[in-house]
């Protein structure tokens, strides 16, 4: 599987869907806060973190517009930015119409693998680079080099739609930020369909940023859905990708289960049969020292988060995992997305010192990959944009740090060169690689199309812009290309299809 590293890709775009979540606090509503403190205080110790499901966000069973975080069973009280209330399945602070107060029971999932098979534990003397790689702890360094050896990876992420509301706040990040080869920063973008600019994605491919997919729906309860469902999400989607941005198929390797879900085994079958090469979709909680990418050859080096991580083994197929950000006092919570951290109460310098010390963990320990992960909801509040921005800057006067695309980030794991020949490291160099598309045309068409879901009884609006011609429907399950006729699409794995 890592012969098909022969190419890198690049690219971007996205966002979020649930995510227009946090946005916007005002002043006025950080005094209250403060005022309630006291009170409040005391009500948090009453709160009793769930002890089966580990940390996390659990719903305030006495307003919604509250929501706990548990840390090692301690509860921090935190409160839904203005006007916002918290959804208590996505887990994010979302608007009043969308939000699903809680606490919501949940069931655990059915147990529906049977317990044959299971991925053993690491065994490092059968496990060797390029094609496997995992550490009993899961924080060794690859190739065995020493951490002043190693770069210091930034993986730039982008989950969700990319479009008007973000496009730009997109392209800043990247702007005018070079690697220490002088190339310029590449980050990875996890696109799900509904509402992206397809003109925008073919930009950023063609601009060498890595084109990921998320989900073309972004249905929630994926984990539990089966084989079929998530090949027309995720394949669906790597088709669309291919017929409105000219993105070849070769050139999206990477997925990202909505949500953080991950399909149980299910999932990783998919990525296996259709030819991915890694997931990014297993959070990590909060850890001392952080977690490498690694191999699905044996079990998880770590705690599973969400629950539905696979458990069998899946040789080759690459996990790059989400490690939990925080700050020592656990100010702002903990969280696998930077913008569910509780920071927007923070002023940029503040943003900036809480980013400088989440990153430290990893550049002054193993240097494992610091993956700053987003939707759109960070860049609507000013300060957290100016806080990154400022870490950027920042990191422009490190001589050993680079940011680059995911597959940029396991093309070094699985070849690992000491920092001093990284200037000639010919995947990250700043060649653009020759299956990427063309730079988008000028004028593309906007389209405007009919779109009506499955469980909707009513026709709706749905605008998509792209370089080629406009399609009969809006894009969706089954329809990749918007023929107009239902469940046309037949996915066939590629171990099949020769
Ligand atoms: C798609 O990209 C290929 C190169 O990868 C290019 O030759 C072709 O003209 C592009 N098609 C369109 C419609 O832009
Ligand atoms: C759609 O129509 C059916 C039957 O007319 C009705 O039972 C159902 O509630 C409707 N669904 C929505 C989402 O309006």
């Amino acid at each position: 599987m890592a012969n098909s590293f022969k190419q890198i890709r690049g690219l971007l775009v996205i966002v979020c869907v649930v995510c227009v979540g946090i946005t916007f606090v005002n002043g006025q509503n950080q005094n209250e806060a403060r005022n309630k403190k006291a009170e409040e205080k005391k009500k948090d110790e009453e709160f009793i973190c769930p002890e089966e499901q580990g940390n996390g966000n659990f719903a305030d069973p006495a307003t919604c517009r509250r929501f706990y975080q548990c840390v090692d069973g301690y509860p921090y009280l935190n409160r839904c930015p203005s006007g916002l209330y918290f959804d208590d399945i996505s887990k994010f602070c979302t608007f009043k119409d969308e939000a699903r107060c809680g606490p919501i029971l949940t069931t655990p999932a059915p147990v529906t693998e049977p317990p044959a098979d299971l991925a053993e534990k690491c065994n490092p003397a059968e496990c060797a680079l390029p094609y496997c790689f995992c550490s009993k702890d899961g924080t060794i360094i690859p190739g065995g080099l020493d951490a002043e050896d190693v770069p210091q990876m930034i993986l730039l992420t982008f989950d969700g739609a990319v479009n008007l509301n973000n496009y730009h706040y997109y392209k800043k990040v990247f702007n005018g930020n070079k690697n220490p080869n002088g190339c310029d920063i590449k980050g990875t973008f996890y696109v799900a369909h509904e509402y992206s600019n397809y003109h925008m994605i073919q930009e950023l491919a063609s601009k060498s940023h890595e084109i990921a997919t998320e989900t073309i729906s972004l249905q929630t309860g994926l984990q539990d859905k089966g084989y079929e469902e998530w090949v027309g999400e995720m394949i669906g989607m790597r088709e669309i990708l291919r017929h409105f941005s000219n993105i070849s198929r070769s050139e999206v390797v990477g997925m990202r289960a909505p949500f953080l879900k991950p399909g149980r085994n299910t999932q990783y079958k998919v990525l296996e049969d259709f030819g991915y090469i890694y997931d990014s979709s297993i959070g990590v909680p909060p850890k001392a020292v952080p977690i490498w990418p690694y191999t699905l050859d044996y079990k998880l080096p770590h705690e599973c988060k969400a629950g539905t991580c696979p458990t069998k083994s899946f040789p080759g197929v690459w996990e790059v995992p989400l490690n939990a950000h925080y700050v020592e006092d656990f100010e702002g919570g903990h969280c696998p997305y930077l913008d569910q951290c509780v920071l927007h109460n923070h002023d940029s310098e503040e943003v900036f010192e809480w980013l400088h010390e989440d990153f430290s963990r990893h550049y002054e320990q193993n240097k494992a990959p610091y993956m700053m992960s987003f939707h759109t909801n960070w860049f609507s509040i000013k300060d957290l944009e100016e806080g990154l921005h400022k870490f950027l800057q920042w990191t422009q006067t490190l001589p050993d740090v680079w940011f680059v695309t995911t597959t940029q980030a396991l093309m070094w794991i699985t070849d690992p060169k000491p920092l001093k020949e990284l200037n000639n490291f010919e995947a990250w160099n700043c060649k653009k690689k020759e299956n990427l598309p063309p730079p988008p045309c000028n004028n593309p068409n906007k389209c405007a199309l009919s779109f009506k879901p499955e469980t909707a009884n009513h026709t709706d609006t749905r605008y998509l812009e792209t370089c080629i011609e406009c399609p009969n429907k809006y894009p969706w399950l089954g329809d990749a290309e918007g023929s107009g006729i239902p469940g046309r699409d037949n996915y066939v794995p590629e171990n099949v299809r020769k």
